[in-house]
């Protein structure tokens, strides 16, 4: 394999980097500066809104890893993520893992980190490149940052973000980077579809089956601009800077604009039933998901000329039955490429009592859980990173506090089997991380 990494200098896309080159692989890594590369990686240097500078870090490349920026402006993750599946496509790239860094609602929404990623993935999948996108939950590296640790080290006091009751399969950098490699290589048949791309999914939870959904445009068929998939956001008066977005608005004000049905007329890929966030259990279970008839290999139903060939793709003909569409077992239908997901997660899920009363035990020491209030937490963000990427990234913990108790739970189990591999314990990770010099 000679594999591209993207985001090879971050946090998340440093740690697959490093565990490739010490696998052995070929690794390059798209930088812009070409600082900060872990060792043995080839610095490619680039910006991802330059397509020809993309072009060129794929060149020769046969698989990628992609994680994109702290950046939810939809235009600009559209031009990154255009810029990315258009030169994977030109490559070659015989697969793609796509690092969502969050998981995804099964319910459309109005939050920008959610939905730029979501059709991102839609984008890659309809290239025809085969994508597997990973989706994680929160990592635990987060609480290494000086604004966890401090408190914990100094005040026994767990402070994050979320309530207290939340499950959250809390996942390493170093267990995401083994989930990544085993993604690069896992078997199509282990994967599941994935199946939730379109957010408009769960706009039209009855599938129309009648014949006139055969004869969509062929326009229908590509993703829609990230602006019209999240509307709201794309008009600059609902931006998520901290200045528009009232410290007392909701998730419930965002989804009184204007409805994404309204934008995203027709498209096939809704034809498929949404599905509730699925755990892997449910994923990868052919009896479950596949009549018989339709237990037909990925790798069989998506050939490379259906991949690339327009006119196959718009035909009717050529598109599944409405019996096939509306089966959860059509992951070639998904797009015109091959898409699979996992959602992936660490080996312990816990709520932030939980997790608190687990660093009690390994630091022998009493640590309670307090959830952090989410106008502190953006105001902190603010700080570090700048009112309109802390909104963004806010947004999300907003939305998990409202509606999305269940976005971070998962099966590790169903997961280590699915991708062939063992997760870190909760404990081993808390041990191994030096909390006090964490703390200063
Ligand atoms: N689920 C969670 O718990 C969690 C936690 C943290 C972050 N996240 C999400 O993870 C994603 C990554 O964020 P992060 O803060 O972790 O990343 P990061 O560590 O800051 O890394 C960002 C990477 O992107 C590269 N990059 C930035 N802009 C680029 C551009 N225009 N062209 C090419 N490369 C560019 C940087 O490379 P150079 O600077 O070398 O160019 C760097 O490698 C975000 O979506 C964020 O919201 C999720």
């Amino acid at each position: 394999m000679n594999i591209l990494v993207i985001g090879a200098t971050g946090a998340q896309g440093g740690a697959v980097a490093r565990r490739l080159v010490d696998s052995g692989h070929a690794v390059r890594g798209l930088t812009r500066s070409g600082a900060g590369l872990p060792p043995g990686v080839t610095p490619v240097t680039g910006d991802l809104a330059d397509a020809s500078a993309v072009r060129a870090a794929f060149d020769g490349v046969t698989h990628a890893s992609v994680v994109l920026p702290m950046v939810f402006e939809p235009s600009v993750v559209e031009t990154y993520i255009r810029n990315i599946a258009e030169a994977a496509v030109a490559a070659g790239v015989r697969r793609l893992v796509y690092n969502t860094a969050n998981r995804m609602p099964s319910v459309p929404t109005s939050v920008a980190a959610f939905e730029t990623r979501r059709f991102a993935t839609s984008v890659l999948v309809e290239s025809g490149v085969e994508t597997v996108a990973v989706r994680p939950p929160l990592y635990l590296d987060n609480l290494c940052a000086p604004w966890v640790a401090g408190p914990l080290v100094h005040e026994g006091v767990l402070r994050y973000p979320l309530p207290a009751d939340v499950p959250v399969s809390w996942l390493s950098h170093a267990d995401l980077a083994t989930a990544t490699i085993a993604a690069l290589t896992a078997p199509t048949a282990d994967l599941a579809p994935a199946e939730d791309l379109d957010p408009t999914a769960d706009l039209n939870p009855t599938p129309d089956l009648t014949p006139t959904a055969d004869l969509a445009p062929a326009a229908a068929l590509a993703p829609p601009s990230a602006a019209a998939v999240i509307p709201t956001l794309a008009s600059p008066a609902a931006d998520l800077t901290a200045a528009a977005l009232p410290r007392s608005a909701t998730t419930a004000d965002f989804t009184s604009a204007p409805s994404i049905a309204s934008v995203a007329p027709v498209d096939p890929v809704a034809l498929i039933p949404p599905v509730e966030q699925v755990s892997p259990v449910e994923q990868v279970s052919p009896v479950e998901q596949v009549s018989p008839v339709e237990q037909v290999s990925p790798v069989e139903q998506v050939s490379p000329v259906e991949q690339v060939s327009p006119v196959e793709q718009v035909s009717p003909v050529e598109r599944v039955s409405p019996v096939e569409r509306v089966s959860p077992a059509s992951p070639a239908r998904v797009g015109a490429g091959a898409g699979f997901a996992v959602d992936l997660g660490g080996a312990d899920v816990v709520t932030g009592t939980e997790l608190a009363a687990a660093f009690s035990a390994v630091l022998g020491r009493p640590v309670r859980y307090v959830a952090q209030d989410l106008d502190e937490f953006e105001a902190g963000l603010t700080h570090a990173l700048g009112a309109t990427t802390a909104a963004g990234v806010v947004s999300t913990y907003r939305w998990v506090a409202e509606h999305g108790h269940d976005l971070y739970d998962l099966d590790p189990a169903a997961l280590e089997k699915t991708l062939a591999i063992s997760l870190t314990p909760l404990s081993t990770w808390i041990a191994a991380q030096p909390w006090t010099e964490l703390a200063r």
